[in-house]
């Protein structure tokens, strides 16, 4: 099915046709405060079957649902442990999915077989807003094709998929950049399976008193990840190699093809994208920049990235994927 893809703006107007569209099985891009979404209506399977064929998904990669409130979360989650109240009560609205034993109100092509469900709350104004007015969940997986970079702006959500949905909601670039920190909840163990801007020290810190402890997946722990373990991810097509700062000026000068270079300093080169030097401002951009250096027509992309600290993980961990 091809679309001529609707671009709404952020207003009133925009949330109300947008709200119409999902009720129709349709599917609707719109702005978080992280990425943006491609979002349906998360209790009618035909419409969550769109999502998988657009962006070229295997099925049973669940799917996140947003909803409006902490209050919506029990109508989808079947138990919600002391440890959720207080993430919850802490980060949400915000950039924080919780994985939560389910209810049936969603369609099973969203989770796959688990019996599981991520659920998230987010504070854009306008994920809240849509949120707010459309009377059900709204699954949303970040609205790029399977494997590429995720969009932070309209403009690359119809780069990827104009044409493939009905609308996309304008509502200009995203505060946070990188993708919501997931964590899973299984009675007093909490894991961490996607880092975020939200650490595993903010989260500890916010469980205190609460007999809970917060752990990482296997797989972000290891430097040198086993084969299938390193899924390739948030790449652009050109090859993107990551450099600590001592040795680009060694690579650099013994590339044999031409270059781009994103770092959080200037580089004597061109094209050159300077990075802010603290790890927000450098989340905030990395998908633009990856996008655009991408754009740039060069046959290698060499990444330096941010100075390592507590909240480095996330960003750590998506330079790592894209160069895999
Ligand atoms: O910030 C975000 O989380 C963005 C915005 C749009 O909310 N969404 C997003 O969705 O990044 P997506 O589909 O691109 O990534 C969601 C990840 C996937 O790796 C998926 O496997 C995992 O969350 N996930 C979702 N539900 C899950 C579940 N029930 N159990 C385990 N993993 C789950
Ligand atoms: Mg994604």
């Amino acid at each position: 099915m091809s679309y001529t893809t609707e671009r709404l703006n952020a207003d009133a107007e925009g949330i109300r046709r947008a709200v119409e569209l999902l009720n129709q099985g349709e599917l609707v891009a719109f702005p978080t405060e992280t990425v943006y979404g491609i979002g349906a209506d998360a209790a009618n399977s035909d419409a969550v079957k769109k999502i998988f064929e657009v962006k070229g998904r295997p099925a049973g990669h669940p799917l996140i649902v947003h909803v409006a409130d902490t209050s919506a979360v029990y109508r989808w989650a079947s138990e919600v442990t002391e440890a959720a109240e207080k993430l919850a009560d802490a980060f949400w609205p915000g950039p924080l999915t919780m994985i939560l034993p389910r209810t049936n109100l969603v369609a099973p092509e969203v989770v796959g077989d688990r019996d599981n469900i991520g659920l998230r709350v987010p504070s854009h104004t306008v994920a809240a807003a849509l949120c707010g007015s459309f009377d059900g969940g709204i699954a949303a997986p970040s609205a790029n094709r399977f494997g590429g970079v995720s969009p932070t702006t309209a403009q690359h959500v119809l780069d990827d998929l104009d044409g493939k949905i009905a609308a996309v909601i304008d509502g200009g670039p995203c505060e946070v950049g990188i993708e919501s920190t997931i964590v899973e909840l299984v009675d007093n163990e909490i894991t961490v399976l996607r880092p975020g801007s939200i650490t595993r020290y903010m989260l500890s810190e916010k469980l205190e008193g609460v007999d809970a402890e917060v752990d990482v997946a296997a797989a972000l722990t290891q430097v040198a990840r086993a084969p299938g373990m390193c899924e390739s991810h948030y790449s652009p097509s050109t090859p993107l190699q990551m450099v600590q700062h001592p040795e680009l000026g060694g690579v650099m000068a013994s590339a044999v093809v031409s270059l781009a270079v994103i770092a959080p300093f200037e580089v004597e080169t061109q094209p050159c994208w300077v990075m802010p030097k603290d790890v927000d401002g450098y989340a905030r951009e990395l998908y633009s920049t990856l996008r655009a250096a991408d754009k740039s027509g060069v046959e290698q992309i060499l990444i330096v990235p941010p100075e390592q600290g507590e909240g480095s993980e996330a960003v750590l961990d998506r330079i790592r994927k894209a160069a895999s």
